[in-house]
C-alpha cells in the first residue's frame, strides 16, 4: 500500500519510513530538502535494503502538488510531516511559518480531496501550553499559542476538523507528539540539527563529543522536584511506530472522521534527570551549568497516554536510557561520517 510521506527525509520522517517498510507499506518520500539532507536517502537504503521512491518537491507550490497527485493516484495514505518547526525562528519570521505550514497542508489536502485518503498529521503537545492538570489528556483545553509555530499546529487541527465536518471522505488522525529524541538502533539515521541545536538532547550529545563547550540548563528554580523543567521524552522509533498504528486504525471500517492522540511515554523527566541518564548510560561526564530560564518555556508537561493505548493500540516501549544511548551512537556515527 503506497503511503506518501511528506518531509520523509527529516528526523521523524526518516524513522517513520523505516517503520512503514517494516510493516509492509510502500513509502513515497516527498521533501524540499530545506531542513534535511539528500544523503539520508542513502542511509535509508542501507537500513531497508532498497532506495525508496523520492521526489524533491516544494509543497507550497500548488500546481506542482496537483501534478504530483495526478501522477501518484494509488496513494492510500499520507503522513504529513513537512513543516517548519523552530519555535524561536517562528517568532522572528511568522510569515515563513504561516506560509510553509499552512500552504503545504492545504495543497496536499486539496490535491487528494475526494480520494478516500487516510491522513496522519504531525501535531504537538505545544498546543496544550502549560496544562492545568497533569498528565494532560486529549480533551484538555487548547491554550493560546505561545509562538507562531505553536499557532500553526493549533490552526492546522482546526483546518482538519473543518475538512471532516464538510463531509470529506478522508479519515484523519492528528498525533500530538511530546519530545522526540534518540535515533535508529543502526545509528545510520538520527536528528541533524542545522547550526547550534535548540533542543536538549542534540545539545547534550554535541557537548559530550566536544562540538559545544557547555550545556546550559535553562532554569533551576522551577516548581518541580529538582527545580529543572519536566518533559515527556519519547524515543523517535516508538513515535515512528505510532504513525503505523494510526494508519492501521484508519484502515478499519469502524474508524470515521477525525481523532487526536497523545504520543508520549506518559512519564515526565526533568532536564537534570535526562543529563544523569545520559551520563549513566554512556559513562561520559557532561559539562553543564544551571542558567536563567529560557523565555516562553513551559515548566512541566507530560501526557496521559491511556487513549493511545486503548484506541490506537500503541504504547511506547523504549526507555530513557535507550533514548540516550541511541542518540549518543548517532552522534558518534555522524561525527566520524559527516554526510
Ligand atoms: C520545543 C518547543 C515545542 C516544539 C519542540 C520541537 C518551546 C517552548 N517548545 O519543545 O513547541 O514542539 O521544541 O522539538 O520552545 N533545555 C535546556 N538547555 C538547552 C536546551 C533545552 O535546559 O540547551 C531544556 C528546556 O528548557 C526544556 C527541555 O530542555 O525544559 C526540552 O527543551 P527542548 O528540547 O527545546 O524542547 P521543548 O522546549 O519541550
Amino acid at each position: 500500500m503506497k503511503i506518501l510521506v511528506t518531509g520523509g527525509l527529516g528526523f521523524i520522517g526518516s524513522h517513520t519510513v523505516v517503520e512503514l517498510v517494516n510493516a509492509g507499506y510502500d513509502p513515497i518520500i516527498v521533501d524540499d530538502l530545506s531542513n534535511s539532507n539528500i544523503k539520508i536517502l542513502d542511509q535509508l537504503t542501507k537500513i531497508i535494503g532498497y532506495t525508496p521512491a523520492f521526489y524533491e518537491l516544494d509543497l507550497c507550490d500548488e500546481q506542482a502538488v496537483k501534478e504530483f497527485a495526478a501522477n501518484e493516484t494509488d496513494v492510500k495514505g499520507i503522513i504529513h510531516f513537512a513543516a517548519s518547526k523552530a519555535v524561536g525562528e517562528s517568532v522572528k519570521l511568522p510569515l515563513k511559518y504561516y506560509r510553509n505550514n499552512f500552504f503545504s497542508l492545504v495543497n496536499v489536502l486539496n490535491a487528494y480531496e475526494g480520494k478516500s485518503i487516510n491522513f496522519v498529521f504531525s501535531s504537538s503537545c505545544t498546543i496544550y501550553g502549560q496544562p492545568d492538570k497533569l498528565p494532560v489528556t486529549e480533551d484538555a483545553p487548547v491554550k493560546p499559542a505561545q509562538s507562531p509555530y505553536g499557532n500553526t499546529k493549533q490552526v492546522a487541527e482546526e483546518i482538519l476538523k473543518d475538512v471532516i465536518a464538510s463531509g470529506s471522505n478522508n479519515k484523519i488522525i492528528s498525533l500530538r507528539y511530546f519530545n522526540p529524541v534518540g535515533a535508529h538502533e543502526s545509528a545510520l539515521i538520527g536528528e541533524l540539527p542545522l547550526g547550534i541545536p535548540q533542543n536538549l538532547v542534540p545539545f547534550i550529545t554535541q557537548t559530550a563529543i566536544g562540538k559545544r563547550e557547555k550545556l546550559m540548563v535553562w532554569g533551576g528554580n522551577y516548581n518541580t522536584p529538582d527545580g529543572s523543567c519536566i518533559r515527556d521524552y519519547i524515543h523517535v522509533v516508538d513515535l515512528a511506530r505510532a504513525h503505523v498504528a494510526a494508519l492501521k486504525l484508519m484502515e478499519k471500517s469502524t474508524f470515521k472522521g477525525i481523532d487526536f492522540f497523545n504520543i508520549g511515554t506518559g512519564k515526565g523527566s526533568s532536564v537534570l534527570e535526562v543529563i544523569r541518564a545520559f551520563e549513566n548510560t554512556t559513562g561520559v561526564k557532561l559539562n553543564y551549568e544551571i542558567a536563567a530560564p529560557r523565555e516562553g518555556d513551559i515548566e512541566q508537561v507530560w501526557g496521559d497516554v491511556t487513549k493511545s493505548a486503548e484506541k490506537l493500540n500503541w504504547k511506547a516501549r523504549l526507555d530513557l536510557s535507550t533514548m540516550m544511548s541511541s542518540a549518543w551512537d548517532w552522534e558518534n556515527y555522524i561525527t566520524q561520517n559527516p554526510l
